[in-house]
């Protein structure tokens, strides 16, 4: 025997029982068409990669919760912790699929992060990836599509935060911190997981006087619409990045839910310009996150192509439509359950539920192991519409009684009839 506390999935994971499983189907179901509406292909690649692709690109956060293993050959590998790195790799030596590329993938990713609610160390991304362009029509296709995949699914009151990594550079840059941007960054990635007195102390930490790092954790922290986000930006000189998102924000659907969040920078290290996250009231975390990662593939290949995409969250999605008490999905229920009350009436039976099989029903034929008071509590507990009993009197006179499980009437019905 196995101990109990060994039965239990390894921390972090968790067991699909068809209950929970059939929410994932369906969120599989929704996400997916979604994205081939947009001319989007489903991939997959392998859970494991060789450790060097993964840990090219991730950032020191990241890099610390990757799942490490030597094979027996003593090769180092790795789970992914996302897609996006095992696309970017497929692309670098896939040159012959044309650009731009439109991929999704609905799959398992790997994190050894630190276990609590929405937070998990195996867990299910949906997500898309556009490689290829470097447009702010690619950058709206993204965002439109963000935005009606959060939509199809059901979430409400969500909002986008969007953010440029270009203009925290700059402004990064402006305090005299440029020789420590990636410090910088780090540090505003962690805004809202600690107190912004913590992120002064450690910005001014890096060499300037708490006034002015004040001033800058203030001045990254304002949350302002989107449509203001060209403004701030030409005040800082970045003309052409203005540009880019006066465009973005006229796209309707985006200027409806976008807000400018300059704090937001993401953990990953492989973004490059635009990044975004959303996020819904009264939860904490954040539901899905992309942004625009012009350099990864340059690295694999040699080969600059610029790409953006991003990747929500399954559970932490599921768990926000619990939450908003907009999650009614559960397995399928069985249309018909058979029991045969005598041995040598089985083929009748079996005829019967091969006939409406055909017709599309789901159909259980009850394996003649139990009593018919049991096999209706069984039935009732599998949650089967339709119980139908075919017992001696029945098949002598060619009928068989049904029973509707959910409003307790019975009718008489001619084999025939059923099948
Ligand atoms: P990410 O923000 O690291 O981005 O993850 C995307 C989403 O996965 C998050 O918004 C969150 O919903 C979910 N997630 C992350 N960590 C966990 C966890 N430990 N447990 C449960 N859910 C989690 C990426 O992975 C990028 N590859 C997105 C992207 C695609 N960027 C460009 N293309």
């Amino acid at each position: 025997m196995i101990g109990e506390a060994k039965l239990r999935p390894p921390r972090g994971t968790r067991d699909l029982t068809p209950e929970e499983y059939y929410r994932y189907a369906w969120m599989e179901r929704v996400l997916s068409d979604t994205a081939e509406l947009y001319g989007y292909l489903r991939v997959e690649t392998p859970a494991f990669e060789h450790f060097e692709v993964l840990a090219a690109k991730a950032g020191p956060s990241v890099v610390e919760e990757i799942y490490y293993f030597r094979d027996k050959a003593g090769r180092e590998l790795g789970l992914r912790f996302d897609m996006t790195v095992p696309i970017a790799r497929v692309l670098a030596y896939r040159l012959d699929v044309p650009r731009p590329v439109r991929w999704y993938y609905f799959t398992k990713v790997w994190r050894y992060d630190e276990p609590q609610h929405g937070r998990y160390r195996e867990f299910y991304q949906f997500g898309v990836e556009l490689v290829g362009s470097g447009t702010p029509r690619a950058d709206a296709e993204i965002l439109s599509l963000f935005v009606d995949c959060l939509d199809r699914v059901g979430v409400e009151g969500y909002v986008v935060k969007v953010n440029d990594r270009r203009y925290v550079e700059r402004l990064i840059d402006a305090y005299g911190l440029s020789g420590r941007r990636d410090d910088v960054l780090r540090t505003l990635d962690k805004r809202g997981k600690v107190p912004d007195d913590d992120l002064v102390e450690s910005i001014a930490g890096m060499g300037i006087a708490r006034a002015a790092a004040r001033d800058m954790v203030d001045r990254v922290s304002r949350e302002v619409s989107i449509r203001e986000a060209p403004h701030m930006m030409r005040e800082v000189g970045l003309g052409e990045l203005a540009d880019r998102y006066e465009a973005l924000a006229a796209v309707g659907r985006i200027g409806e839910r976008a807000v400018f969040a300059p704090y937001i920078v993401r953990g990953l290290d492989y973004y490059t310009g635009l990044v975004f996250e959303s996020y819904v009231p009264r939860y904490g975390l954040a539901i899905g996150g992309g942004g625009r990662y012009d350099d990864l593939l340059e690295i694999y290949s040699g080969v600059s192509t610029p790409a953006l995409g991003f990747a929500i969250g399954v559970e932490r999605t599921l768990e926000v439509l619990a939450l908003q008490g907009r999650l009614d999905v559960g397995p399928p229920r069985v249309d018909y359950y058979i029991y045969v009350f005598r041995g040598e009436h089985y083929s009748a039976g079996e005829g019967l539920a091969s006939g409406l099989r055909r017709r599309g029903y789901r159909v259980v034929l009850d394996l003649g192991d139990r009593s018919l008071r049991s096999a209706l509590d069984y039935a009732n507990r599998i949650g089967a519409r339709r119980f139908v009993f075919l017992g001696p009197r029945e098949y002598e006179r060619g009928v068989v009684k049904v029973r509707d499980m959910d409003a307790g009437t019975e009718e008489e019905v001619p084999l025939g009839g059923l099948a």
